[in-house]
């Protein structure tokens, strides 16, 4: 965000999505559009606009920039920022179509792109970043979980040139967290990590597939890679199965209002993912049979 402030001349505005998660650091908490939790009562940077995650809200967004009826000037706009596939907001995957129209309204306006890849970069979704899936090309990329390192990569004529602008100390991270990302970069060139995730994620969707015909309190299974998820029909659907699933050794991880995640490491064996759907299919099971569902 602030490599984007600094390269804006009057930068007034930032873009946003519903359902984004940011994280929870001061700034990218006012581009949090998921749970209220992370935003409560902190106060807000100004000029941040949301606009539903999907074909209309891109619609919405070309009407607001709109430089003979819109209210908001784009050369004051200093990025837009998404996640390529929604995380915390439930795991949503957007479709070609969605990412390529953001991308074109980006360029026809000179608004830089930012893709915040810290959950869904580094071999996540089968390729190096999810926004390589589509056709959408970042001006900003953030990373860390799998990276094991927070960086922020981002084109050099972008980037301040004025040094110790954007940060000192922790600029280069933690030494021994830094080898161990760099080990990470070349485990998935040598191993092959994302062919193999992109492999094992289209086997995972597929053995969770049948379950959505089994159970009635499934309501959706999508995924990108090795980023899959169940959608139930309510909350405490899924806060049940999440607490049978882990009395039987299968840890997952809620997202979304009733969304339950599936992320297993990239290098997961099919004999892990046989297990890990037999796990959550008796989970669901289990749960079904009671009273809460
Ligand atoms: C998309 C995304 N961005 C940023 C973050 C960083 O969050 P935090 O600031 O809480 O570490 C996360 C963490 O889950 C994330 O999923």
């Amino acid at each position: 965000m602030k490599i984007c402030y600094d390269n804006c001349e009057q930068p007034k505005y930032g873009l946003t999505f519903e359902g984004a998660f940011h994280g929870r650091t001061l700034g990218a908490l006012s581009l949090n559009r998921s749970k209220s939790v992370h935003r409560r009562d902190f106060p807000e940077l100004s000029g941040i606009h949301d606009v539903p995650h999907s074909m209309a809200g891109v619609e919405r967004l070309r009407e607001k920039l709109d430089p003979d009826h819109g209210h908001i000037p784009p050369e004051q706009v200093a990025f837009l920022i998404l996640e390529p596939v929604q995380g915390e907001g439930g795991y949503r995957v957007p479709d070609a179509e969605f990412m390529s129209a953001v991308n074109d309204l980006c360029t026809e306006h000179d608004i830089p792109l930012i893709a915040d890849e810290i959950q869904s970069g580094v071999g996540r979704t089968g390729e190096m970043w999810a926004s390589d899936h589509f056709d959408f090309e970042p001006d900003v990329i953030t990373s860390a979980k799998a990276l094991r390192v927070g960086a922020t990569i981002s084109r050099s004529e972008l980037f301040p040139d004025e040094k110790a602008r954007i940060s000192s100390t922790w600029g280069a991270g933690d030494i021994l967290s830094s080898i161990q990302g760099s080990l990470t970069l070349a485990a998935i060139d040598e191993h092959d990590l994302l062919d193999h995730a992109d492999r094992q994620g289209k086997g995972l969707l597929d053995r969770l597939a049948p379950l959505q015909d089994e159970y009635q309190a499934l309501e959706d299974v999508r995924g990108l890679g090795l980023m899959a998820a169940v959608e139930f029909e309510t909350p405490d659907q899924r806060e049940a199965v999440m607490e049978a699933a882990l009395e039987r050794g299968l840890l997952t991880l809620g997202c979304g209002k009733k969304t339950l995640r599936l992320l297993p490491p990239l290098d997961v064996r099919d004999r892990e993912l046989d297990i890990a759907v037999e796990l959550l299919d008796e989970a669901i099971a289990s749960v079904s049979r009671t009273a809460t569902v």
